[in-house]
């Protein structure tokens, strides 16, 4: 272990579990000085807040006005040397039909896995530019492939891989590298929050209307249930690697989303089978 904060500071949003607190661990472990985010203090939170090297903070990424606070937050304690990285890791699923799913869900998705990273981006700048630092952005491979049933989650994922690329040429003239991190399907409590989410919503939907999609939810949940989920360690690695590299790659794959490079060259068709047939869904039919 390097001494606490010897290799200069690093910002880690969504820090209170997953791939988030993984990354906390490791970046502290490195010898970073990590400034950990967390929605709201919790058991794991205080975990983290005994690591050496580690300051908890809580930050909602969707109020702009809470991340402005704890930009100057952490301004203040790292005076002039500023950021080594911003970690945008924060991010949830809302997953089911686009049809059911309701404006404040969908709001929700949008805000917390789009414009959140924008508004902690925005805020932190100064110190990125203090510290000639680097903007680390967890996407997710649905960006690029997108998945039936998490039609919002992909399109959210897809804004901020947009956003990363426009940014990465607006910030060229500050040497600020814009960084993307697309972890495969790795095992967090992210799906079982999507799962809850997604049921409390549903109980609003009309039944006939949720019968409609009956069939094809059950072939997605069963294929989800299949679906081989990897630990945070590789995932924990890659970010490091991304916050440390002296000329780090734009994107970093782990796990299963090395795959997607080779699903992308296939036919459109052709690659809609796929996804349709690797998630039950073909042969299901519409109730209406
Ligand atoms: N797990 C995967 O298979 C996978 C695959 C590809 C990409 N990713 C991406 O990896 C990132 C981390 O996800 P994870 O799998 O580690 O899930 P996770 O364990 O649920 O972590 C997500 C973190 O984001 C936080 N968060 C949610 N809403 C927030 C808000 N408004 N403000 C601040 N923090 C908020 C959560 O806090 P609370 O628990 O307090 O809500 C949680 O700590 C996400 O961006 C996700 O999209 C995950």
């Amino acid at each position: 272990m390097a001494d606490s904060g010897s290799r200069g500071g690093v910002l880690v949003t969504g820090a209170a579990g997953g791939i988030g607190a993984a990354s906390v661990r490791a970046l502290a472990d490195r010898g970073y000085r990590v400034f950990a985010a967390v929605r709201s203090e919790g058991v794991a939170s205080r975990a983290l807040a005994e690591l050496p090297g580690v300051r908890v903070l809580t930050m909602d990424v969707t109020d702009p006005v809470g991340v402005t606070a704890a930009a100057d937050l952490v301004a203040a304690e790292t005076g002039q040397a500023g950021l080594r990285a911003v970690v945008n890791n924060a991010g949830v699923i809302v997953q089911g039909p686009l049809e059911l799913q309701s404006a404040d869900e969908l709001r929700r998705q949008f805000e917390v896995n789009t414009l959140g990273p924008i508004y902690v981006t925005q805020a932190f700048l100064p110190l990125l530019r203090a510290g000639q630092g680097r903007i680390v952005n967890v996407t997710a491979p649905s960006a690029r492939v997108p998945v039936p049933f998490m039609a919002s989650l992909s399109g959210s994922k897809a804004a901020l891989d947009a956003v990363s690329a426009a940014l990465r040429l607006e910030l060229v003239a500050w040497r600020i590298p814009v960084v993307l991190v697309e972890p495969g399907s790795t095992e967090t409590e992210i799906f079982d929050k999507a799962g809850a989410a997604s049921k409390q919503s549903l109980v609003l939907v009309a039944p006939t209307r949720l019968a409609l999609y009956r069939e094809q939810l059950a072939a997605v949940d069963r294929a989800a249930a299949k679906l081989r989920q990897r630990p945070v360690g590789p995932v924990a690695r890659a970010i490091v690697s991304a916050v440390s590299a002296r000329r780090p790659r734009r994107r970093y794959l782990v796990g299963d989303a090395r795959v997607i490079s080779v699903v992308l060259r296939l036919p459109a068709g052709l690659r809609e089978r796929m996804l349709a047939g690797m998630l039950g869904l073909r042969g299901t039919r519409p109730k209406g």
